[in-house]
């Protein structure tokens, strides 16, 4: 109904039914290559600074990072680093993607189970970013509630929290979207790389060399002596981001407005909206479906 957020499960995931038509016809046209690259996330979990981040790194090269027309200033890393199902594969198109020039950059929420087996079988690389679960479900209902048309009441937090925790929300259930990439991620540390946002708010440097290694094109001395990392996480930040044109008044996926993907970028901003019995269900279901598996993730600043 409209006090809650339309989604129907699809093969063991749930979406919207706009995006399946576009997620069949990305697993039926779409053809790998081993040198692609796939940023990978169930949103809210940085997925939009993964993409700069990893643009910015790919194509390093070709775009000086100080340069004054750097891509990264004048769009969207929604567009540098398209999704397969809001972008490329939306509005029932089938785009021809085989001209792209190599390493050809992606991005997904599709679970990995989900996945079509030419991607989990071709040696293309996939980088997985996750956040902890209650930064996650406040950057995701704040966020639906902003793209809702003014015509209908918000979505209320008592709800979307016990949807939430029923594991309904987009792409979800939550947990069992990190555990299929995690479980790779520790059978093919060649395939895929897991990486937590809080983890790359605490030490971006660092994370930006693993991802640079991962990919295949790590910094060399010079690069490094000459302050190329730490160019490439301030043009990045999410200070720099959010006060760009393009971030502030562009739209880069249909029906929304880019300035809706930069709210606050914090750890711990839970604190705000949770009550202490929701912190209390949320921690021990999170505690219930990760316990064992390793998946840690820090709550506070
Ligand atoms: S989406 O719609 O799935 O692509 O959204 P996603 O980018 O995954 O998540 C949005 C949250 O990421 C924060 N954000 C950033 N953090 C750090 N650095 C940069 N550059 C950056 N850009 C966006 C954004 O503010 C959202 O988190 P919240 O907690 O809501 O602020």
């Amino acid at each position: 109904g409209w006090r809650t957020a339309c989604l129907y499960k699809y093969k063991g995931f749930w979406c919207q039914p706009k995006e399946i038509q576009a997620i069949i016809s990305f697993q039926k046209n779409f053809q790998p290559r081993d040198t692609d690259v796939i940023l990978a996330s169930i949103p809210k979990s940085g997925t939009t600074w993964l993409k700069a981040l990893s643009f910015a790194i790919m194509n390093r090269k070709k775009f000086a990072i100080s340069s004054n027309d750097h891509p990264l200033l004048v769009s969207n890393p929604h567009d540098l680093a398209p999704f397969f199902e809001y972008k490329l594969y939306a509005d029932k198109q089938v785009p021809d993607l085989s001209k792209l020039p190599d390493p050809r950059l992606f991005a997904t929420h599709i679970p990995f189970a989900s996945l079509q087996d030419s991607i989990k079988k071709s040696n293309c690389r996939i980088i997985y970013i996750c956040r902890n679960p209650f930064d996650t479900f406040i950057s995701s209902w704040t966020f639906s509630n902003k793209l809702r048309s003014e015509t209908v009441p918000p979505l209320l937090l008592e709800e979307t929290f016990k949807m939430f925790c029923e594991g309904v929300v987009g792409f979800g259930p939550f947990w069992d979207h990190m555990l299929g990439y995690w479980k790779e991620s520790l059978e093919r540390q060649d395939k895929v790389l897991f990486l937590k946002y809080e983890d790359m708010k605490a030490d971006v440097t660092f994370y930006l060399k693993k991802i640079a290694k991962f990919v295949g094109c790590p910094f060399s001395m010079e690069e490094e002596k000459e302050g190329v990392v730490e160019k490439i996480a301030s043009l990045c930040s999410f200070e720099k981001m959010k006060t760009l044109e393009v971030n502030k008044s562009g739209s880069s996926i249909k029906n929304f407005e880019n300035k809706h993907l930069f709210r606050k970028a914090e750890v711990g901003d839970w604190v705000n909206y949770l009550s202490p019995s929701m912190v209390k269900q949320l921690s021990q279901l999170t505690e219930e479906k990760l316990g064992g598996s390793g998946i840690e993730f820090k709550v506070f600043p």
